[in-house]
C-alpha cells in the first residue's frame, strides 16, 4: 500500500496528539511528537541553568542535547527520551509548558530539530503533530490538518489530563497558559503557526474524539486510494 505523510498543526489542546496517535494507529502508521521534542529542549535548558535569549548558552546547549523515542515494551506506547533518559512524565509538567513555546521561539533550536523530523519521516506512513509540520517540517505533506477548538473547552479537557497524571492545575492557569502559548506560536518570526491553504481545518470543539479520527482517516483513505488507481492506470 501506498504511504503518505499526514500533517496535522492547530493550537495548543485542540487534540492534536491523541488524534494523530489514533490514526497513526488506525492506517499502520508511525506518530511523531514533535511538540516533545521541544519540550525535551526545554528541558535540557531549565535543568542546565541555560538562558534562550542567551546566545552563548544556546550554542553550549545545541551540541549537548539528544532527543530520541522509543517504544515502551510494556504499554506499547512511544516515550520521550533526552540523553538516553526517560523523561516522558517531566516534560509534560506545567514546569515545561509555561516555558517551552519560549524556547521554541529559538532558531538555531528549531533547526535541529526540524532536520531530525524530516529524518523520521523520510520513509512517509508517518502521523507528525506540531505547529509548523505542513509549513515547514513537510510542506509537500500529502494530507495537511489545522485543528481549532474553543478556549474554554481546551482549558477544560487539559485540566482534566493533567488530572488523571495526579496534576491539580486552577482552569484559570491553564486558560492562560493556553492562550499565551497560542500568541507567542503564532506571532514568533521563525515557523510561525498558521493556517495553510490546502490543510482542512477541523474544529474539535463540538465533535466526538473518534469524529475527528474518523475524518482524518477517511481523508488519507481517499488520497492513498488515488494514489494507487493512478498508478494502477500508469
Ligand atoms: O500538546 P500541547 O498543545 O500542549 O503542546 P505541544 O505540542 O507539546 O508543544 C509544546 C510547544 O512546543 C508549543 O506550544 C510550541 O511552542 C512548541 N512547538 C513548536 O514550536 N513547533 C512544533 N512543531 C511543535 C511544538
Ligand atoms: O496535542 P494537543 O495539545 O492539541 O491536544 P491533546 O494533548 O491531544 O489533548 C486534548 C485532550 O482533549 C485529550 O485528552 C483528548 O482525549 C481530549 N479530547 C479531544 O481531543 N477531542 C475531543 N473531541 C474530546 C476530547
Amino acid at each position: 500500500m501506498n504511504k503518505i505523510v499526514i500533517a496535522i498543526d492547530g493550537y495548543s489542546g485542540c487534540g492534536k496528539s491523541s488524534t494523530a496517535k489514533a490514526v497513526a494507529k488506525d492506517l499502520g502508521y508511525t506518530y511523531i511528537d514533535s511538540g516533545a521534542m521541544y519540550r525535551a529542549a526545554t528541558l535540557y535548558f531549565l535543568d542546565n541553568f541555560l538562558s534562550p535569549t542567551n546566545p552563548h548558552d544556546v550554542e553550549k546547549a545545541l551540541g549537548s542535547f539528544e532527543v530520541s523515542f522509543h517504544t515502551n515494551p510494556d504499554s506499547g506506547h512511544q516515550e520521550t527520551y533526552l540523553n538516553g533518559l526517560n523523561v516522558d512524565k517531566k516534560i509534560r509538567t506545567m514546569r515545561i509548558t509555561e516555558k517551552v513555546s519560549e524556547i521554541a521561539t529559538v532558531g538555531a533550536v528549531r533547526k535541529i530539530l526540524v532536520t531530525q523530523q524530516q529524518k523520521l519521516g523520510k520513509k512517509k506512513g508517518v502521523v507528525m503533530d506540531g505547529r509548523d509540520i505542513g509549513s515547514v517540517v513537510f510542506p509537500e505533506a500529502e494530507l495537511k490538518v489545522f485543528m481549532i477548538a474553543n478556549l474554554d473547552i481546551r482549558a477544560e479537557r487539559r485540566q482534566q489530563e493533567l488530572l488523571s497524571k495526579s496534576e491539580l492545575v486552577k482552569l484559570e492557569a491553564i486558560k492562560k497558559n493556553l492562550a499565551e502559548r497560542d500568541r507567542i506560536d503564532s506571532s514568533r518570526s521563525e515557523s510561525p503557526l498558521k493556517k495553510m491553504a490546502d490543510a482542512i481545518e477541523i474544529d474539535t470543539s463540538d465533535i466526538s474524539f473518534d469524529e475527528q479520527v474518523a475524518k482524518i482517516v477517511h481523508a488519507a483513505r481517499q488520497i492513498i486510494d488515488k494514489q494507487e488507481s493512478y498508478a494502477g492506470n500508469h
